[in-house]
Parts: C-alpha cells; sequence; structure tokens
C-alpha cells in the first residue's frame, strides 16, 4: 500500500473522518512522526494472497473482473479507472484493492453507502461510485478483488 495513503488514512481515523471503533482510538494516540514510520514500516511488506474464507464461484469472479474493467450498470465506473489497471493502487489518492479479503472490501463499500446517505458524496469520490453499486456489484467486485493479486 502506498506510504502517503496508509498515513492519510490513519490522520483520517484520529480526526474521525474514517469509521472504525477500533482503529479511532488507537490512531488518537498517534503523533504525525508515528504515522509517517508506521506507513512507511507497513507499505514495505508484502501481505500474501489473503486466505479465502471460501472460494467465490467463477460466474461471480468474472462478473467483478467485468466491473473492474469496464464498469456496469447505474453508471459505475470501471474500478481499474481509479485504482489502477489491476487494482494494485495509484498513488497517494487510490489504495490497492486487489488481494484485499472479500469480507474487507464489502465492509468498506458499505461504509462507503452510508456516508452517502448522510451527506451528498464528492463527484468522482468513493462515496460518489458506491452509492451507485448494487449488492450485486458490491459482490462480485469484492470476489473478483480477492482472487486477484496486484
Ligand atoms: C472515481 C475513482 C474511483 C473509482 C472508479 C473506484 N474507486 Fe474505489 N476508491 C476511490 C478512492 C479515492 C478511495 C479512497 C477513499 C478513502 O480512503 O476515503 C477508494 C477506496 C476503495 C476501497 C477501500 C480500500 C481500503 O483499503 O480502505 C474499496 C474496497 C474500493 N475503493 C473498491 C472499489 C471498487 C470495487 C470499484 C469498482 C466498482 C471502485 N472502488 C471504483 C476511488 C475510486
Amino acid at each position: 500500500m502506498n506510504p502517503e495513503y496508509l498515513a492519510h488514512a490513519l490522520s483520517m481515523f484520529k480526526d474521525g473522518t474514517r469509521a472504525s471503533v477500533i482503529m479511532q482510538p488507537v490512531a488518537q494516540r498517534l503523533s504525525p512522526d508515528d504515522m509517517h514510520a508506521l506507513a512507511t514500516y507497513f507499505s514495505a511488506q508484502h501481505a500474501p494472497l489473503a486466505q479465502a474464507q471460501h472460494v467465490p464461484s467463477a460466474d461471480l469472479i468474472s462478473a467483478g473482473k467485468r466491473l473492474a474493467e469496464s464498469g456496469g450498470v447505474h453508471d459505475v465506473p470501471a474500478c481499474f479507472s481509479c485504482h489502477g489497471s489491476s487494482g494494485q493502487g495509484n498513488g497517494a489518492r487510490f489504495p490497492a484493492i486487489a488481494g484485499q479479503p472479500m469480507t474487507f472490501s464489502i465492509a468498506r463499500m458499505r461504509e462507503f453507502q452510508a456516508r452517502a446517505k448522510a451527506a451528498p458524496p464528492k463527484p468522482g469520490s468513493m462515496t460518489e461510485v458506491a452509492s451507485r453499486m448494487d449488492d450485486a456489484q458490491i459482490e462480485a467486485s469484492a470476489a473478483f478483488f480477492s482472487v486477484t493479486m496486484p
């Protein structure tokens, strides 16, 4: 994961702009130097592909692949257009989404959807993208990225 993205994510937990009952109190105690050091350390680690709890069906994976490459109904844009051509991430703003456990990606997309209900999302943000997605698109894209190596 890109170090600037990680440092930014930690500062969002600290500011309370990214929700997590677990991470917010942890980040509260971190100084900017701590966040920078942690981001540098974790960005240099290479996580193995998460052990899937269950292997998604081939149909689900290929539906997710189509969405990632080309986008889909409700004007959902191609995931690769922001997250890099294999979901490996792109710079400080767009995190790596390939190789993440399916449950993690689903939970994150649900968080963005909840945010979109609370206030109108900024155009071009993940909150806006998630607000367009239906349950099937969330499941399929999370399935595809859970079995895709960045
Ligand atoms: C218009 C650009 C854009 C598109 C298209 C897009 N995303 Fe995102 N996505 C983002 C941004 C920006 C973030 C980081 C938001 C943040 O951290 O607050 C993000 C974050 C995420 C996260 C959370 C990752 C993490 O580590 O917390 C997931 C999961 C995700 N996107 C999945 C998808 C999927 C699946 C698609 C395709 C259906 C998609 N995104 C399409 C911009 C985009």
